[in-house]
């Protein structure tokens, strides 16, 4: 295995031990960890996290599929998530997908030549009363029309 986290990160690993007492369920927060440490979580990654957490490839691989938010590939600089749940839909999430979609020049699960965007839908982000909800990276952003969209873009450094 060629990877390893920094000695920061395995600092930070180690000190799950103190509030976790089971594999499991320190299975997250590593994954959150190795996605910081690595930018995606390669099968590469996925092994190495099933050694240090002592748990099978498959569990681990299983668990990181589930999750939207855990990147299965490289990702642009900007991750764009847009959520496409009932509530947002109803408050047109759709059309600012589309929207961005255009503005991009991508579909969904795509990324931008220059490597800045990446587009993706997501289920429910826990904004449903203040939809439409949109993230990006670790960001979250609610009420977001078009016009917000354009001057949110514009901001990002
Ligand atoms: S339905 Fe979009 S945040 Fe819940």
């Amino acid at each position: 295995m060629n990877i390893q986290f920094s000695p920061n990160a395995l600092k930070e690993f180690k000190s799950f031990d103190t509030l976790y007492d089971n594999p499991k369920s320190k299975l997250l927060p590593t994954l959150h960890l190795a996605q910081k440490e690595f930018g995606y979580l390669s099968p590469e990654v996925i092994e190495y996290v099933a050694t240090l957490t002592e748990l099978s490839p498959a569990k681990v691989k299983e668990v990181a599929s589930f999750y939207t938010m855990l990147h299965k590939k490289p990702v642009g600089k900007y991750h764009i998530q847009i959520c496409t749940n009932i509530s947002c839909t109803m408050m047109k999430s759709r059309e600012l997908f589309s929207h961005l979609k255009k503005k991009l020049k991508i579909e969904a699960g795509e990324t931008t030549q220059d490597k800045k965007f990446t587009l993706s839908t997501a289920e429910c982000l826990g904004g449903c009363d203040k939809a439409p909800t949109l993230r990006i990276n670790d960001t979250y952003y609610y009420q977001v029309t078009p016009e917000k969209m354009e001057q949110l873009l514009k901001e990002l450094p």
